[in-house]
């Protein structure tokens, strides 16, 4: 006698299994491709658009060599924009790449900075920076801070994160 074929019935489970196993597939690519835009460096900075990586891209390549790159939101834009025009910098000498990728680098630092207030003299020092302080709201700063303090609590400064911290900070009130 020949075995009969399967029934409707049961048939069921194998067709539910095939179904999971798809949906699973699914899930695992979603959720990579998640983790892969979360690794972005860890910034400050919500929104991203093309333009707008690019011109992080640039400015990270052309402000790193000599210092580590400065989150925007530490500045008014006027500060960076000032920055950004000349070739005179604290002493040194440095190269600015030409249009459109300085712009690039220009709209960048725009986006992801506030305007100062209006007869604020713009600052040019950490330690002179409204905007500093105010990311600053429950530490006890180095006196004074400067470009290479941010290490101290923040671990990952040197690749542009700045949002995780050194434990012995996070657990101070
Ligand atoms: C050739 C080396 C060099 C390059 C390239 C460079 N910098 Fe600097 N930068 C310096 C030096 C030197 C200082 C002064 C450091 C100090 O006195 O503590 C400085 C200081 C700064 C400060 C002030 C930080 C403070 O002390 O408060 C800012 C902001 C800054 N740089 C932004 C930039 C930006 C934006 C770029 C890219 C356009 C850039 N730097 C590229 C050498 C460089
Ligand atoms: C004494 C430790 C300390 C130093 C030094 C320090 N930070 Fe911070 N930073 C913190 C803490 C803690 C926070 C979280 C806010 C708070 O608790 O005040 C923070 C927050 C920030 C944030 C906001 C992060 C977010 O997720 O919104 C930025 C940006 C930042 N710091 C940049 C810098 C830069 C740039 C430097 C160096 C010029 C620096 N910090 C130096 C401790 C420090």
């Amino acid at each position: 006698m020949r075995p009969s074929p399967l029934s409707y019935k049961q048939r069921l489970p194998v067709w539910l299994c095939l179904l999971l196993l798809v949906w699973c597939l699914g899930m695992g690519w979603g959720v990579s491709n998640v983790m892969a835009a979360s690794q972005q460096p860890g910034t400050v900075d919500p929104v991203f658009t093309d333009q707008l990586e690019l011109g992080q891209e640039y400015y990270l390549e052309n402000c790193t060599t000599c210092h580590i790159a400065l989150p925007p939101a530490v500045f008014p834009s006027e500060t960076w924009r000032q920055l950004l025009m000349t070739t005179e910098h604290y002493g040194v000498e440095i190269k600015l790449p030409f249009d459109p990728q300085r712009v690039l680098m220009w709209l960048y630092l725009q986006t992801f900075s506030r305007a100062h207030l209006e007869k604020e003299e713009i600052p040019f020092r950490l330690p002179q920076s409204r905007y500093f302080k105010a990311l600053h709201p429950r530490v006890t700063l180095p006196q004074p801070v400067n470009i290479r303090s941010c290490i101290t609590c923040h671990p990952g400064a040197e690749q542009y994160n700045f949002r995780e911290l050194n434990p012995d900070v996070s657990n101070s009130p």
